[in-house]
C-alpha cells in the first residue's frame, strides 16, 4: 500500500480555543469514571492523570479491564466522567452537556474502533461522508473532502464499495478516511488492528505513520507491544490509573520493516 500524502490531512486551527504552545491538546487531572450496575459500582478510572501535547503519537497499553476503552471514551466526549476535570484544545469539556459534547465529537474527534463500524448498506463514499453531513456541509463540498480522504487512505477506487465488498484491512482504511474527513484535533484509535492479520495490521501502522508526520495528533489503544512500538509515547494503564509513562527511543517505523 503507499498512501498518498498529497493531499494534507493537517487540521485547520480550532475554532474553539486559542491554546498557547504551552497548553497541551489533551490535559486530564484526576478523572474518575464509576459504572453504576444496580447495586454494584465499578471504578473503571480511578483518579487518572494524562496530558498530551499537539502532534504526539501515543499508545495506551494495560491488561483487560483496566480502563482503557473507558479512558478513550472519555477523551473521545462520548462519555462523560463522574469526577475531575478534562480539557480538550483549551476548552472545558468535563462540565458540558450532550449537545455541546455532541459538537465537539464531531468537529474535534476522529475514532476508529476496532470492529470499524461501518454502515453496511451505505458506500466506502457515503460512510466517509457522513460525519460531514452531520456538521451541514453542503453535498458538493462533502463529496470533494470524503473523495479527498479516501485518497489518503489509498482507496479512491474502492468508493463505490459497500463495506461486504471491501477486504478488513480496506474497512479499518475507510473508517480512518471517515475519522479524518472533519479534519479533528485528535485521532482515536481503540485496538483499531484487533481484527486484522499481521500484514494488514501493518498496513495500517504505516498509515498511522504518515499521518503522524503529517502533524495529526493520534492515541491508540493496543494489546500488542509490536503495535505500541510504532507510537513514540507508551502510557500503561492498570486499575484505572495510569503506571507508567514512556517514551519510545527507537520507534518501529513500519514503512521500512518486512511483513
Ligand atoms: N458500560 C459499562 N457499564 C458497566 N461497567 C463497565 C462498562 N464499560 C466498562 N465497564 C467496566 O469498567 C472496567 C474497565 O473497562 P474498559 O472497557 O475500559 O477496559 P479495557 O481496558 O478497555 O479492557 P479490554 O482490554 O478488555 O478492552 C471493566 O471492569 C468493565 O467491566
Ligand atoms: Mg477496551
Amino acid at each position: 500500500m503507499t498512501p498518498s500524502a498529497s493531499s494534507s490531512p493537517s487540521r485547520s486551527p480550532s475554532p474553539l480555543a486559542h491554546p498557547s504552545d504551552e497548553s497541551p491538546l489533551i490535559d486530564i487531572v484526576d478523572l474518575w469514571k464509576t459504572y453504576r450496575m444496580g447495586a454494584t459500582e465499578v471504578h473503571a478510572l480511578r483518579g487518572t492523570d494524562l496530558q498530551v501535547r499537539d502532534g504526539e503519537y501515543v499508545a495506551i497499553m494495560g491488561p483487560s479491564g483496566s480502563g482503557k476503552s473507558t479512558l478513550m471514551n472519555l477523551i473521545g466526549c462520548l462519555d462523560s466522567p463522574t469526577k475531575g476535570r478534562y480539557v480538550l484544545n483549551g476548552r472545558v469539556v468535563s462540565d458540558l452537556g450532550e449537545d455541546e459534547l455532541a459538537r465537539i465529537r464531531n468537529q474535534e474527534i476522529g475514532f476508529v474502533f476496532q470492529t470499524f463500524n461501518l454502515l453496511a448498506r451505505a458506500t466506502a463514499l457515503q460512510n466517509v461522508e457522513l460525519p460531514l453531513i452531520y456538521a451541514g456541509i453542503a453535498p458538493s463540498e462533502r463529496r470533494q473532502r470524503a473523495e479527498e480522504a479516501l485518497r489518503q487512505v489509498d482507496l479512491l477506487d474502492r468508493a463505490s464499495h459497500r463495506p461486504s465488498e471491501l477486504s478488513g484491512g480496506q474497512r479499518q482504511r475507510v473508517a480512518i478516511a471517515r475519522a479524518l474527513v472533519t479534519r479533528p484535533a485528535i485521532l482515536l484509535a481503540d485496538e483499531p488492528t484487533g481484527n486484522l492479520d499481521s500484514a494488514t495490521s501493518r498496513e495500517i501502522m504505516i498509515l498511522f505513520e504518515m499521518l503522524h508526520s503529517l502533524g495529526n495528533t493520534i492515541l491508540v489503544v493496543t494489546h500488542e507491544h509490536d503495535i505500541a512500538a510504532h507510537a513514540r509515547r507508551i502510557v500503561s494503564i492498570r486499575d484505572g490509573r495510569i503506571a507508567a509513562d514512556e517514551r519510545v527511543e527507537n520507534p518501529t517505523l513500519a514503512s521500512t520493516t518486512q511483513a
